[in-house]
């Protein structure tokens, strides 16, 4: 796999103002309406739908901007931010197997005054969610998940999708609306990941048409990611794409290549708490604020990027410190300084914060994450 080095032409960003305690989380709300824009423009031109994954801002804020700009709909995994997403769209999809009664009845109940859909790959969701949409009087579309290559979820052939399509045909209160896959398994750089997409065309083009030699129809097909966005159309069955990241972007898409620097929208300001040890200073910040994920194109590069201090390395987290290697660096952050973090992943860093703010054109404004904590 190919590792991309971050680009130092990057300006820091401008930082919290000192009356926001670290660590915060601050958006650069020119950069998040970048991204919207850009995934916007590149979808219309090749006649795609975009449903973005609001598991990375949980937010209704920045859900309803994704729609300002053409959304078609909303993606969620949880049924709490599905909930929470309802509150801004009207079409919403629940990537994400839902087998148990209690999760079945909510979306039901949901389902009776907005467009669901909701991903399967069972015959036990697809029996809990008919019993619990007949039970509300509701009709749920259910589009059937195909593994593509992640090995995740999704059934393994055409024919296994077939056969739950026919289930779904067969049972009251769900209606079979298509055909989900993730492509999450896919992360060499862009240009080469033709090889890798005709393979998910083919699998998904062989689901639909072995659905219409039985007359049954896959009006949408779903999928996409965020290191796959810009090559969606090479997948010639898509209907829609679901890149949830690409609003924010991190360090996972920065050192595999799919953007720069630039494009990171979301940093989290911390504090340089201690220099007791040589060659190291602490921040503010531990696994409850960066979380421990690893960067997955370049796990050697530790737990984010320092903006102010491209030499430094955070190479350990605890809870509520991160140890920052600084020996590479040119100057010493000091004690009571703010350093700027491009963390690995966002998506699960911003579920750790009930609010994060928004700084543009000079304002500052506090965002909630509306379905911050949302786990069923
Ligand atoms: C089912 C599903 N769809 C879409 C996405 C969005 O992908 P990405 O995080 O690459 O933007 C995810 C991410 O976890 C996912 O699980």
């Amino acid at each position: 796999m190919m590792i991309f080095p971050v680009q130092n032409s990057f300006e820091p960003f401008a930082l919290a103002p000192r009356e926001l305690p670290t660590p915060v989380l601050v958006l650069d709300g020119a950069i998040v309406r970048r991204n919207i824009n850009r995934l916007a423009s590149y979808a219309a031109k090749h006649r795609l739908g975009v449903r973005p994954h609001t598991k990375t801002h949980k937010s209704k804020v920045i859900a309803q901007m994704q729609l300002n700009a053409g959304a078609i709909g909303l993606t969620a995994a949880k049924v709490g931010e599905v909930e929470e997403m309802s509150k801004v769209g009207d079409d919403l999809l629940l990537a994400f197997p839902t087998v148990d009664p209690a999760r079945c009845s909510r979306v039901a109940e949901l389902a009776r005054t907005k467009a669901l859909r909701v991903a399967v790959d069972s015959a036990t969701a697809v029996n809990s969610l008919a019993q619990a949409a007949a039970a509300a009087g509701s009709i749920i579309g259910v589009l059937v998940d195909v593994d593509v290559g992640m090995g995740r979820t999704g059934v393994a052939t055409a024919s296994d999708a077939l056969a739950l399509a026919e289930l779904v045909t067969r049972s009251r209160g769900v209606r079979l609306d298509g055909i989900l896959c993730y492509p999450g398994h896919i992360w060499s750089v862009a240009d080469q990941q033709s090889v890798q997409l005709s393979a998910v065309d083919n699998k998904l083009q062989a689901t639909v048409q072995l659905w219409a030699a039985h007359g049954l129809e896959a009006r949408i097909v779903s999928g996409g990611s965020t290191p796959t966005a810009f090559q969606s159309h090479l997948v010639r069955s898509y209907t829609e794409i679901r890149p949830g990241t690409y609003v924010f972007n991190d360090m996972n898409t920065v050192r595999g290549g799919f953007c720069s620097l630039e494009d990171c929208a979301a940093r989290i300001v911390c504090t340089v708490v201690s220099d007791a040890v040589p060659h190291q200073v602490v921040l503010d910040g531990g696994t409850k604020t960066f979380t421990s994920d690893i960067c997955i194109p370049a796990r050697e590069t530790g737990h984010g990027h320092i903006v102010e201090y491209p030499d430094a390395r955070i190479t350990r987290l605890s809870e509520e410190h991160g140890q920052v290697d600084v020996s590479a660096c040119a100057r010493r952050p000091k004690v009571g300084e703010r350093v700027t973090v491009v963390p690995n992943h966002i998506c699960p860093c911003l579920n750790l914060q009930d609010a994060v703010w928004w700084m543009e054109a000079g304002d500052v404004q506090r965002v909630r994450v509306d379905a911050r904590g949302q786990l069923s």
